[in-house]
């Protein structure tokens, strides 16, 4: 066995965002970039000798390269046994779930979650801890710390792996087992949804669905629980097959990208259910015939069904989402008579409340929606609650939201993305809304009143740990809401989020189109921080 010691100089820029490393595929591919983060990943950690560590990725370019990398080194430092999603994939949920159900240490997850990939685009690499979630703060602090000092590297001198042949192999000492990437996920989906009511429904011939995977890692699962074991028709799947280059395509479903499914459920003929999901599988989209239903609103119509599915039924403990996610979630915990916390953005936040056993539900925005079943969020997961609520109540997802919103009134909700903005024009734009911060509460703006304006700091009540500048929050005297925060997962310049809420009670107005709705806001919005300005953009590039 040929331990290799190597001599290295640390790079400065090794700061994980909200979820991770992400960079261009040509910065891993730099010489020892991708072995100085692993070697200060397993440098911050303890106790991990002869321990299992989970890897696998969402098979964009670079995933194979990288899961070599790191086997080496894991043999190197001395890991006890690998655990490898057959050809290199596990999509994000399903290594969350692999590394609870085998007890594992940690896990290493390489994706750069819904951003393009291919020899130019972006790649990216995440740890996760015991509990199958991301490294909380302190761990990616940790992390980025010792990649500051770090002068060495341990790996291991041996031939590649095999990753295509399921099963057991030896590098140095330690074992990689190549394991089926798909089977404990879906065993785990099973435990928790009524199969057999969602079958009835998917052969019954009155329903009709389709699933985009926009070649990306959640093709191989949606086929085998979809197609095979529900009995959904082949080809509900579409591009179902994973490419390293997601086919060209930007894999986040949204309005805007997962256009040939929106294509679809907005045409003719609709089917009655669409949904997609992003390059790691941990986001989904849901869409009714001719329907859109915001992820906010998503999260508050799961939690309020919760009992009618199985692994929910004995009701839930509490429910959580991200800051900037609509409130609507908050009125169906008042409802339940349940705790709704709110956290900073990123799932990080969420482990210790589904930890503690505080939230049984969790949900952000940005199309993540999940449960304590696993520590990420869970895309297919999302897509299965529906269906079996569907399967249950025979409505369609367009009745199900509306009547939501006669009982609880609509949160009417928008998110507008300005990307690729120059750095220092975004950070200008933000401390530029912080210096507003002391006089703008009581200032009027038309029938509109600021009641605070905070930057966001969450409290975990858990462990106490403090996380501040989490956002800009503005909120008015009626319950509407602007938020200003910039993104923490690009990778080329500054991407701006303007997060835009209201309250709508009043049935006769639902119908109205969101960017309507809530014209007045984006206007004080632009008021407040100048954004077309300050950005040099007339519009948002992305609007969800
Ligand atoms: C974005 C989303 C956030 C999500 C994260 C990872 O982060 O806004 O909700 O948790 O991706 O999927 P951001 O780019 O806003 O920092
Ligand atoms: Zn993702």
């Amino acid at each position: 066995m040929n331990i290799r010691t190597v001599a290295t100089t640390p790079f400065a820029d090794q700061k994980p965002g909200t979820s991770g490393l992400r960079k261009k595929v040509p910065v891993f591919q730099q010489p020892h970039y991708l072995e100085n983060f692993v070697q200060s990943i397993f440098d911050s950690l303890e106790g991990y000798q002869g321990e299992t560590l989970v890897v696998g990725g969402d098979g964009r370019y670079y995933n194979r390269q990288a899961i070599q990398i790191i086997l080496k080194m894991a043999a190197a430092n001395g890991f006890g046994r690998v655990l490898v999603g057959q050809g290199g994939i596990l999509s994000t949920p399903a290594a969350s779930c692999v590394i609870r159900k085998n007890q594992a240490f940690g896990g290493i997850v390489l994706s750069a979650s819904h951003n393009p990939g291919g020899p130019n685009e972006d790649f990216g690499i995440k740890y996760n801890i015991s509990n199958g979630g991301p490294a909380p703060e302190k761990v990616t602090e940790a992390i980025f710390a010792r990649s500051k000092k770090i002068d060495q590297y341990r790996i291991l001198e041996a031939a590649d792996v095999d990753l295509d042949q399921l099963g057991s192999a030896k590098l140095g000492d330690l074992t990689v087992e190549v394991i089926d990437a798909v089977a404990d996920y879906a065993g785990l989906m099973e435990s928790l949804f009524d199969f057999d009511r969602i079958h009835q429904l998917l052969v019954g011939g009155q329903f009709r669905m389709c699933i985009d995977s926009m070649h990306a890692v959640t093709g191989p699962y949606a086929r085998a629980i979809f197609e095979q074991r529900l009995g959904a028709p082949t080809g509900t799947v579409l591009n179902g097959i994973p490419l390293e280059d997601f086919g060209g395509g930007h894999p986040d479903p949204n309005l805007v990208y997962a256009h040939d499914l929106v294509q679809i459920l907005f045409g003719s003929n609709a089917p009655d259910f669409g949904a997609a999901s992003d390059g790691d599988g941990d986001r989904n989209m849901i869409l009714g015939s001719k329907f859109f239903v915001t992820p906010s609103d998503s999260l508050a119509v799961l939690a309020a069904n919760a009992k009618l599915v199985p692994g929910y039924k004995a009701g839930l403990a509490g429910i959580a989402r991200s800051m900037p996610t609509s409130q609507a979630a908050d009125r169906v915990a008042a409802k339940l008579g349940i705790d709704c916390y709110e956290t900073p953005t990123g799932w990080k936040f969420f482990g210790n409340l589904l930890d503690a056993g505080k939230a049984t539900l969790c949900g952000e925005e940005s199309f993540g929606t999940g449960s304590d079943h696993v520590r990420e969020k869970d895309g297919l997961w999302a897509v299965l609650f529906w269906l079996n609520i569907l399967a249950v109540r025979q409505e369609s997802v367009k009745q199900i939201v509306q009547e939501h919103w006669q009982q609880y009134g609509r949160n009417v909700y928008s998110r507008h993305d300005y990307e690729a903005v120059d750095s220092d024009r975004a950070a200008t734009l933000i401390k530029q809304v912080n210096n507003q911060m002391p006089t703008l509460p009581g200032k009027k703006f038309g029938a509109y009143e600021v009641e605070y304006c905070d930057d966001f700091s969450y409290t975990d009540p858990v462990d106490g740990s403090i996380s501040k500048n989490q956002g800009i929050r503005v909120g008015f005297t009626d319950g509407s809401r602007i938020v200003f925060r910039l993104s923490g997962t690009g990778t080329q310049g500054a991407t701006l989020r303007l997060y835009l809420e209201s309250y709508e009670p009043n049935v006769a107005k639902h119908g109205l189109d969101p960017q309507d709705a809530l014209a007045d806001l984006i206007t004080i919005a632009d008021e407040i921080a100048q954004i077309r300005e300050s950005t040099g953009m007339d519009r948002p590039t992305v609007i969800t």
